[in-house]
């Protein structure tokens, strides 16, 4: 079995994975949303001490495992510095003390793996990765060849969902509470910027949209229920319009045979809905994580460590190393 850590951001977690079968035998994760949702987004430093005390407490539920672990797996890079050292810490500890190599595991690649969990890998494929921290389309050929074919150019799809809800007073995270507020509201009530429309480019950009909320929500003062309402529907529907723009545009060049969206926000229904309708017009192949594994886990990580362990693909103690961003996998 390998235990697998994951504290890049908000979510301690920690999960046992088979080697052989591909079985999650225990996944466990607390989220520290609540603790932060009064800032209206992560604080790092709080990050880092609810990790320090949730760790531990999850992992004295691992220890009858313990005996019949083969590796520990610990997401390194990308992430909040502060928190990444909480889990790359506890890591290294039982990889020394139990006396068992250590795997450094890609964050993103466990997005992408989030696909796979308990069952086995379909690679190649295009995928749409959308979190918190990024936003970014990504043609995975194999566990190591995976290449960023478009990326943000400054906010992620998920962040504006945070920074809406924050300016609406919403609390954090913002993606779920816009998407249930959007539900009960008109999208074509106000007009809303769609992001880069003009550019060939196939890349993102959210804070231009960001700005135009702000100024619309200004402008809408005195805020109401009905308000919130339609100004969440009308920032999803440009949202995600920009999204589906590039992507379409990608589609056109050349439609993938299997494509997949990955990360915390790939749980937007909205989003799913017009990525399946898009797959279907084209033949390709529609590849979605369970909503449980959408966002931070470490099941996703000791997936992604399953592979890493097939190939030998461990790191030193010495040699494991924290790393906030990353930008080629
Ligand atoms: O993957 P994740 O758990 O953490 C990162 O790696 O960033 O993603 C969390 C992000 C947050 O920004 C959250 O607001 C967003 O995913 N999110 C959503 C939805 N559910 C979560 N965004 C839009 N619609 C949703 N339904
Ligand atoms: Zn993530």
């Amino acid at each position: 079995m390998i235990l697998s850590i994951e504290s890049s951001c908000d979510d301690s977690s920690i999960a046992i994975t088979d080697i052989k079968s591909k079985k999650l035998i225990y996944h466990k994760k607390i989220s520290q949303e609540l603790e932060h949702s009064v800032y209206g987004g992560v604080v790092p430093e709080l990050a880092a001490r609810l990790h320090v005390e949730a760790l531990p407490k999850i992992l004295e539920e691992c220890k009858e495992y313990f005996k019949d672990l083969k590796a520990i797996a610990v997401t390194n890079a990308p992430g909040l510095s502060v928190t990444l050292m909480e889990g790359v810490i506890m890591a290294k500890a039982l990889s020394l003390s139990l006396n068992i190599p250590l795997i450094a595991v890609n964050h993103l690649k466990g997005h992408i793996y989030s696909l796979f969990i308990e069952k086995e890998s379909i690679l190649p494929s295009t995928i749409l990765l959308v979190s918190g921290g990024h936003t970014q389309i990504i043609e995975a050929s194999s566990l190591n060849e995976m290449k960023i074919v478009a990326s943000t150019i400054d906010d992620s799809f998920g962040e504006s969902f945070d920074k809406v809800a924050k300016m609406l007073k919403l609390g954090y995270p913002g993606g779920p509470v816009i998407q249930e507020y959007a539900l009960k509201g008109d999208e074509n009530k106000y007009e809303l910027p769609i992001p880069l429309r003009q550019s060939p480019k196939i890349e993102f950009s959210y804070s231009g949209l960001k700005n135009a909320v702000r100024l619309l929500i200004e402008k809408c003062e005195p805020i109401d229920e009905e308000k919130i309402a339609d100004i969440a529907a009308c920032f999803q529907k440009a949202a995600v319009t920009h999204i589906m723009q590039k992507t379409k545009k990608l589609f056109k060049i050349k439609a993938p045979e299997n494509f997949a969206i990955v990360g915390g926000a790939s749980a937007n229904i909205y989003l799913r809905t017009q990525i399946e309708e898009l797959c279907q017009k084209y033949n390709t192949n529609l590849y979605l994580s369970e909503l449980k594994y959408c966002s931070d886990n470490a099941a996703m990580i000791g997936r992604v460590a399953l592979e890493q362990y097939q190939i030998q693909e461990f790191i030193s103690y010495e040699d494991i190393d924290i790393q906030s961003r990353l930008k080629v996998m």
